[in-house]
């Protein structure tokens, strides 16, 4: 996939901009504050429909705007289509269209796959559970679009489920403390029929929509780990052993080998044995919202052992494996948003990062202060980014 054009009204500072990318290498330099991430993060919605900043949609619009608009020409083999997405904000909504029409999710997304790559990700190993559950599922959406869908379904009856315990625990006056019974177990408490079966009905629909989800997530990291284990040797030349291990909130056995049906049974098991717990709490413990993956070195958590140096060595070979994984299973070289990361890494990283480039046929967007910096010299389109405005006044080449 590539971007013929890009044209953006009031999106965050950029007011109107209009930008014909190369199909290879395109590089937006500028000065601190001028618009450059805002620019990736304007692909990156067209492209998945959501912004990769913890912003709220109101905030892509223009301070004093009520209406932000994207649109591209994405080429994709033959095809070439004109994808669009405005937010409005009154009321705050979202409307993307394909070809001047509203699409379904599945038509909208079809053939569209891009890689962000960020200073934050460099974070991954140490960050946070939920931080590493989104690089995954991102990941994953990418190699799958109906995976989307699937989270979405899981999301919505843990939703439901949740709201089952929370009105127990509220019927029940446990709100404030869990009460414990003289043996220290948790007291039990009398609900009404209703809530029981309810509450039986959602964990059936979240085993099956969980048992999906892991099995999917299993799968991934099982595929990408011998690669991230390749990338990362050959990029830190340390003899060090890069792995990848995914930690499930389930525990049963064998769910490295189980069948995806067998997944929904363990983690239906699991939902029962806590059930008792989860009316006490208000919320459910157990599944795949609380999943985590351990990015590890030599066998140990590198969260906890890795230098900073090593932590970059990681998170670039897994985005590299990420991106030829991509490439393999479509064949079609994913659009690559590359956001100040030059800055965060090292001269041999970044000497392996633009070999990685150059022999990758993507197109590719990276922003940096410092053009003289990116190490590519073929096949390049440099803009300049000031007050939210596009300049073309480098060389093209
Ligand atoms: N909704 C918005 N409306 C107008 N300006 C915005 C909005 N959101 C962010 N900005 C501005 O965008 C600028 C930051 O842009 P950014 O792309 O992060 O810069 P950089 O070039 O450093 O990557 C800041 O000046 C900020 O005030
Ligand atoms: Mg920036």
């Amino acid at each position: 996939m590539f971007v013929r054009s890009l044209h953006t009204s009031d999106f965050r500072n950029l007011r109107e901009v209009a930008y014909t990318p190369h199909p290879r290498v395109n590089v937006i330099f500028g000065d601190n504050g001028q618009g450059k991430t805002n620019l990736i993060e304007s692909i990156f919605l067209l492209a998945t429909q959501r912004s990769f900043r913890r912003s709220k949609l109101d905030d892509l619009v223009r301070f004093g705007c009520e209406k932000a608009e994207v649109i591209a020409r994405i080429c994709h083999g033959e095809v070439e289509r004109r994808l669009a997405v405005q937010i409005l904000t009154r009321p705050s909504r979202k409307i993307a269209l394909c070809d001047g029409k509203s699409a379904r999710s599945s038509d909208y997304f079809q053939g569209v796959h891009v890689v962000l790559f960020a200073p934050e990700d460099l974070l991954l190993p140490k960050g946070s559970p939920e931080e590493r559950r989104r690089f995954l599922d991102r990941a994953i959406w990418n190699t799958c679009p109906s995976y989307l869908d699937e989270v979405r379904t899981y999301e919505q009856v843990l939703k439901s489920r949740n709201a089952v315990l929370k009105s127990m625990l509220a019927a029940s006056g446990m709100r404030r403390r869990p009460s414990f019974g003289s043996d220290g177990e948790l007291a039990t408490v009398e609900h009404s029929e209703d809530s029981e079966s309810l509450l039986s009905v959602y964990s059936e629909q979240l085993a099956v929509a969980g048992g999906r989800i892991i099995a999917r997530r299993r799968h991934y990291l099982q595929t990408i780990a011998p690669q991230v284990e390749a990338t990362f040797d050959r990029i830190s030349r340390s003899g060090l052993r890069a792995s990848l291990e995914y930690r499930p909130k389930v525990i049963g056995r064998d769910i490295e080998v189980a069948s995806p049906s067998e997944l929904q049974s363990i983690l239906y098991e699991q939902l029962e044995r806590d059930r008792k717990r989860d009316r006490i709490r208000g919320f459910t413990h157990s599944g795949p919202h609380g999943d985590d993956m351990v990015i590890g070195l030599d066998g140990r958590d590198a969260a906890l052992h890795a230098s900073q140096g090593q932590v970059r060595a990681l998170v670039l070979a897994l985005k590299i494996t990420e991106i030829q994984h991509l490439f393999c299973l479509h064949g079609d070289p994913p659009v690559l948003l590359l956001d100040d990361v030059s800055s965060e890494l090292d001269a041999q990283r970044n000497g392996y990062l633009f070999d990685f480039l150059r022999a990758m046929p993507s197109q590719v967007f990276i922003t940096t202060t410092s053009p003289e910096h990116v190490k590519l010299d073929q096949d390049r389109l440099d803009v300049r980014m000031n007050h939210g405005g596009l300049w073309s006044d480098a060389v093209a080449s």
